[in-house]
């Protein structure tokens, strides 16, 4: 795990905090959809004001290419401001350089927050503008990175400000770090991994570093016919990433050679297309007939899924079992997601769609650690530096 300061070694005491938060969360009708992000940062944020800093706070939302009014922070600073129970200040601005928003920053009181617009309505932001960089930086006299979910993007207000600015990571991100990081040096054994979604391609790196590490390997979701067929499995019409069969070969070959149990589904359930009242059969999943697609884990697999996770002291999950948005094909990635929840074990839920699927469910207060990180946990995951971690430090506290 890198080292990094914290909180515990930054002096905020009083001062401005320019603090990087990922409120990248999806809005609805004008509001804010799911707030998991927003809350995850609430306890770093109530600290620092514990602690008498006036707070700047920046963000992206989406993947706008400038300005764009569904987009704004708007609704995102009042659904803060509810959440914290005080003003939330706001300007919409073209962007987060913008000159009437550093006026606007300037006359910030003591010991208010501040929400700025949008950053990545300045293009300069994901180019890692230095100039963008330098008017963060002189929002604030330091810098706190709380924005997990954005720490493997090196951009201006990750990276860049935290080379000129005296940083540490908030409370989330290191939660997220020792966590998602922890499990990589030492894990409590039996650890068992949990990977399901589509692809195998998004995770072959997570894939090969697990291996390193993890006692039991479980792949399920559309991935795992990838692997059924590499096998010479009869898939049917299954999705199947052709291109990946022999890397499918190779990591099952790795599995055996380093001793990792591989599971893979025994069964299937099967439908001709992705509907709600598709008739739906179980198969063999190396005998699927023509025409089916396999879009959910069968009940055998299931059984043996969740008896491979009795014994588990650790076990980490990323990627749902199925179709899960599509009832009936969200049973596989149900039934782990309650299994995990009656679990002992430390669950750790590793991003998207499966906290997702946990959410849904109204189970996330069961889970050890739920990850608000997506691509940066499977880079986390992966043994790869995050950027916006490895620039924290740059600049010493005074
Ligand atoms: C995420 O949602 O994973 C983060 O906010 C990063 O967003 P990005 O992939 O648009 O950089």
């Amino acid at each position: 795990m890198p080292s990094f300061p914290t909180l515990d070694d930054a002096r905020v005491d009083g001062r401005r905090i320019l603090v990087r938060v990922d409120f990248n969360v999806p809005l609805k009708d004008g509001g804010v959809g799911d707030d998991t992000r927003i809350r995850k940062s609430l306890p770093t944020l109530r600290e620092l004001l514990q602690r008498d800093a006036t707070l700047v706070l920046c963000s992206h939302l989406g993947r706008p290419k400038g300005p764009q009014d569904d987009a704004r922070m708007e609704g995102v600073a009042a659904h803060l401001g509810t959440l914290l129970e005080r003003d939330v200040r706001y300007l919409a601005t073209p962007g987060p350089g913008a000159d009437e928003q550093q006026a606007f920053v300037a006359e910030a009181p003591r010991g208010s927050v501040t929400l700025l617009e949008n950053t990545r309505f300045d293009r300069r932001e994901t180019a890692n503008d230095p100039e963008l960089a330098q008017v963060l930086a002189s929002y604030a006299d330091a810098y706190v990175n709380d924005a997990f979910g954005a720490a493997h993007r090196a951009h201006a207000s990750t990276e860049g400000v935290a080379r000129l600015l005296p940083s540490c990571a908030g409370r989330l991100l290191e939660r997220e770090l020792r966590v998602l990081g922890g499990l990589l040096e030492a894990p409590e054994r039996p650890f068992v991994v949990v990977l399901g979604g589509a692809k195998v391609s998004d995770k072959i790196g997570v894939i090969e570093r697990l291996l390193e590490v993890a006692d039991r390997l479980l792949i399920g979701g559309a991935m795992a016919f990838t692997f059924v067929k590499a096998r010479g499995g009869n898939v049917g019409d299954s999705r199947v990433e052709e291109d990946r069969l022999e890397l499918a070969r190779e990591l099952t070959e790795a599995a055996r050679s380093r001793g990792v149990e591989l599971l893979l589904p025994t069964d299937a359930l099967c439908a001709r297309e992705i509907a709600a009242e598709a008739e739906t059969s179980v198969h063999d999943v190396d005998a699927i007939p023509a025409g089916l697609l396999g879009l959910d884990i069968g009940p055998s697999s299931i059984e043996a899924f969740l008896a491979a996770l009795d014994d588990a002291a650790t076990v980490l999950w990323n990627g749902p079992m199925g179709v899960f948005e599509v009832s009936p094909f969200d049973t596989g990635t149900r039934k782990l997601a309650e299994a995990l929840a009656a679990s002992s074990a430390m669950t750790v839920i590793g991003g998207g769609d499966s906290v997702a699927a946990i959410n849904d469910l109204g189970l996330a207060d069961q889970m050890g650690h739920i990850s608000t990180g997506g691509g940066a946990s499977l880079e986390l995951l992966e043994g790869k530096t995050l950027p916006g971690v490895a620039a924290l430090g740059s600049v010493a506290w005074d």
